[in-house]
């Protein structure tokens, strides 16, 4: 570990770099993704872990202004391209790069840190939790049906990706406003889409595009064996119920298609739309987004609450010294929140403050989970309460 230092990048380091996170993650990124990817995430912004002459550990990091539930906005610290390399596994250099990027983050006075992660057992221990859901779905086109009663709000058309470009960037903006943890969208992340890569086809057609006033989709068309054919749902946004509605009413009169693959949060109603919710088969369910809380205070006062609260929060941080107990007071949506030694009603790890964050997991389960101590239930239900959102937390776009 000695010979391990941590600097920053510059420029001259990109190829290294690259071929680095290609090694570490499998699959080579195409020279047109370059550019965009350089905008999108500054070289100014990563971090390396050297060995002599070797690029062995990378992140870099972009700040991301984040909806929270109350639609306020946090700036947070977005992660990517986090990496180590096969050579130098295991010894600690991921925790030396977190460390690093989150005395970073402090010093930015960024409330947040969030990112995608590869697998689910890493981050824990560095107080990131899993902050929204999604679930893998299938359906069979040809047996779905809408139920009796169903509005038919139209107003769906069939566009061009270069025709559609400025609808898209108009709905998401719209969208992202009203949706716990969606990010403002880069115009280089657009860009990348729009460029629409082999690498990100999967052996699948481009991307078709349908527009609605309110909405849009993007998806994939792939022929497969038997004449089965799946329609591949990339991106969907709605920000109406009759745009949801509509966009899927147009997908589910997709002739010859016989599937349609998507994902959708946990709370969508579109297996309530259909005369069988079966359909909507669900064949995966995974996390998305993880996020951790950097500094308890400035998080917990940005959110809204759906309800009053009056608690002692202990918070447990294994990897930083953001925890302590918390006196949170919120009143008509609003929070106050500051250090106190009080006893604690309640008390949980950072991480699970990162999950209830957005809204998307429930106190009550993780309590169940025994993950959350409460003092009685009472408090349990309150906080519970509290934390919960009307719309369901999404990540706005993957980085
Ligand atoms: C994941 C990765 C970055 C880990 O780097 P590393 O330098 O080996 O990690 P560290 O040695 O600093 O490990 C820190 C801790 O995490 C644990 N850990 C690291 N990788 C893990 C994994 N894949 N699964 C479970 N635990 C893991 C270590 O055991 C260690 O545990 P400890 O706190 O009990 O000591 C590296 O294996 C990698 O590049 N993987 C492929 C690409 C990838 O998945 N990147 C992450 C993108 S989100």
């Amino acid at each position: 570990m000695a010979s391990i230092t941590l600097r920053s990048a510059t420029a001259d380091d990109r190829p290294r770099i690259r071929e680095l996170l290609a090694t570490c993650f499998g699959s080579r990124s195409d020279p047109s993704e370059h550019e965009h990817a350089a905008e999108l995430f500054p070289i100014e912004r990563a971090i390396l872990a050297v060995d002599g002459d070797q690029i062995v550990g990378h992140t870099v990091d972009r700040t991301m202004t984040v909806t929270v539930p109350g639609s306020n906005t946090v700036q947070a610290c977005g992660v990517s391209a986090v990496g180590v390399a096969p050579t130098h596994r295991r010894r600690g250099i991921l925790r030396q790069l977190y460390t690093e990027l989150h005395r970073r983050a402090e010093a930015d006075n960024l409330p947040l840190t969030m990112f995608t992660a590869s697998e689910g057992t890493i981050y824990g221990r560095f107080g990131y939790g899993p902050s929204t859901i999604r679930h893998e779905i299938s359906i069979d086109r040809r047996r779905a049906e809408f139920r009796p009663g169903t509005p038919d709000p139209g107003g769906v058309r069939i566009e061009s990706l270069d025709n559609a470009k400025d609808h898209l960037r108009e709905v998401y903006d719209r969208w992202r406003r009203l949706v716990p943890g969606a990010q403002v969208r880069p115009e280089a992340n657009w860009q990348l889409w729009f460029a629409d890569p082999e690498r990100y086809r999967n052996g699948a057609s481009g991307l078709f595009v349908l527009t609605h006033p309110d909405g849009y989709v993007l998806y994939r068309r792939k022929w497969g064996d038997n004449d089965e054919n799946t329609a591949s749902v990339t991106e969907f946004c709605a920000v109406t119920p009759d745009a949801h509605i509509a966009l899927w009413r147009v997908l589910l009169s997709l002739d010859l298609c016989t599937k349609i693959e998507g994902s959708l949060t946990e709370n969508d109603p579109l297996p309530y739309l259909v005369t069988d919710p079966r359909l909507v088969k669900v064949t995966d369910r995974y996390d998305g987004m993880w996020t951790r809380v950097m500094d308890v205070p400035a998080a917990l006062t940005t959110r809204g609450y759906r309800a009053d609260l009056d608690v002692v929060v202990s918070v447990v941080d294994p990897f930083r010294e953001a925890g302590g107990a918390f006196a949170l007071r919120v009143r008509d949506g609003v929070a106050e929140c500051e250090r106190t030694d009080a006893a604690p009603d309640l008390e949980l790890g950072i991480d699970v403050l990162g999950s209830l964050y957005f809204g998307a997991h429930r106190a009550r389960v993780f309590a169940a989970a025994n993950r959350i101590q409460a003092k009685d239930a009472t408090v349990l239900r309150a906080f519970d309460e509290a934390f919960a959102t009307d719309r369901d937390a999404e990540l706005g776009w993957f980085f």
